[in-house]
């Protein structure tokens, strides 16, 4: 068994699917259900008894000590986060709470359950947190991209909360020896994306006809990951990494947000032209930049790829063309997400399924 915690998100949500695809064993997932958890991404798992959801917080550290006693797990993987930069500008509390407290509570949970385990089981047992190349802060045009020894430099209120977490993760290792691994990934994308986030705001902006806003001059720079990469990297880890070890893990694409937007259109005038034969590009609306909007991320991936054998499957073209074609085939799930119906979804489907 092991538990993931924020697996009803976007990347939890891939890497539940992913994994119960293989043959591997049964995981609880434990979600807060917040916004941006959404049990439609799960439906395909509704009848297989290996998938455990428990609707929780993992600041909760009764509940958390509960799961942890009840099911043993062989390791704890968490992805439970507020992870929106826009979100943590105007209300920042949560990501403080969830992000820093929420951690720290989880870590608290997990330091006294990996206490009591003996023998193989407290060897080999891991906590690997999902971190991100933001608490990086912004680079240079020409500078190298970031690698693990990169200094902490947060910009906004998320990667500073995501910095905060990552200090409690290697400050639990270094002083009680919690085998922990961290991962920093660069920027996701794929299926499930919540639509607030650069890439499926586009698609579904777009054939909706509404406006793509671009902030400030659209050249800030990201480096692209897919998702199901982003997914076998974790794994990898896992399996292979060193314990107190940190991981980059990046998708070797960088691209200037323009560039992306701009390929997402034209990707859908090949797949769904639009009805009055114009072209999405059309679409494209500059509007105010973020404040303190980072310019450039890009990840130094040579470590995971040296050491754990680990390197993306995807091109950005191929992992783009798989994305703009899930959306396209699943309007209902986007439908259910813009109208909040997916909130509904989970009381009619998972009515009992929340923990007591
Ligand atoms: P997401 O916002 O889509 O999902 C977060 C999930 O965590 C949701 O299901 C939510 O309900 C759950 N959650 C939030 N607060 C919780 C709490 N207190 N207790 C339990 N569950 C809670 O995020 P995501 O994009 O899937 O990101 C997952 C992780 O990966 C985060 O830690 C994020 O910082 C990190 N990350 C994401 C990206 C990216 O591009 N999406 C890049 C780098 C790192
Ligand atoms: P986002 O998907 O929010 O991820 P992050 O801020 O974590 O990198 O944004 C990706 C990039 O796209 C970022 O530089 C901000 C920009 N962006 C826009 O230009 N317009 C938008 O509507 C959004 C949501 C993002």
């Amino acid at each position: 068994m092991i538990l993931v915690t924020g697996g009803a998100g976007f990347i939890g949500a891939n890497f539940v699917l992913d994994w119960l695809a293989g043959p591997n064993e049964p995981l609880v997932n434990l979600d807060k259900l917040t916004y941006a958890g959404n049990m439609e991404s799960l439906a395909a798992l509704r009848d297989d008894s290996r998938h455990v959801f428990v609707k929780g917080d993992i600041g909760d550290g009764s509940l958390v000590a509960r799961l942890l006693g009840q099911y043993q797990p062989r390791a704890v993987i968490n992805f439970a986060a507020e992870s929106h930069v826009d979100r943590s500008i105007s209300s920042p509390e949560d990501f403080i709470q969830t992000n820093i407290v929420g951690t720290f509570r989880l870590l608290e949970a997990v330091r006294a359950y990996w206490g009591g385990l003996t023998g193989i089981a407290k060897d080999e047992f891991r906590f690997l947190h999902v971190s991100t190349d933001e608490v990086y802060g912004s680079l240079a045009p020409a500078a190298p991209a970031f690698t693990e020894a990169h200094s902490y430099q947060p910009n906004s209120p998320y990667s500073a909360s995501k910095a905060a977490s990552d200090h409690l993760v290697r400050a639990y290792h270094h002083t009680y020896g919690l085998p922990v691994l961290t991962t920093n990934c660069s920027n996701n994308y794929g299926p499930f994306h919540f639509p607030e986030k650069l890439i499926p705001l586009m698609i579904v902006n777009a054939l909706a006809g509404k406006p793509l806003p671009v902030y400030g001059d659209g050249m800030q720079v990201r480096d692209w990951l897919y998702v199901r990469d982003h997914c076998s990297a974790i794994r990898r880890v896992l399996e292979a990494g060193k314990a107190g070890e940190v991981y980059n893990v990046g998708g070797w694409n960088e691209k200037p947000n323009i560039d992306i937007v701009n390929i997402v259109c034209d990707l859908l005038d090949e797949l769904q032209p639009r009805p009055d034969g114009k072209r999405y590009r059309e679409q494209i609306t500059y509007i105010k930049d973020r404040p303190g909007h980072d310019r450039r991320y890009a990840i130094d991936a040579r470590k995971i790829q040296h050491e754990l054998g680990w390197k993306p499957a995807e091109t950005f073209e191929t992992g783009i063309r798989k994305t703009v074609v899930w959306y396209l085939a699943n309007p209902q799930w986007v439908q259910h997400v813009q109208s909040g119906a997916y909130k509904d979804w989970v009381d009619t489907h998972y009515a009992g399924a929340a923990a007591s």
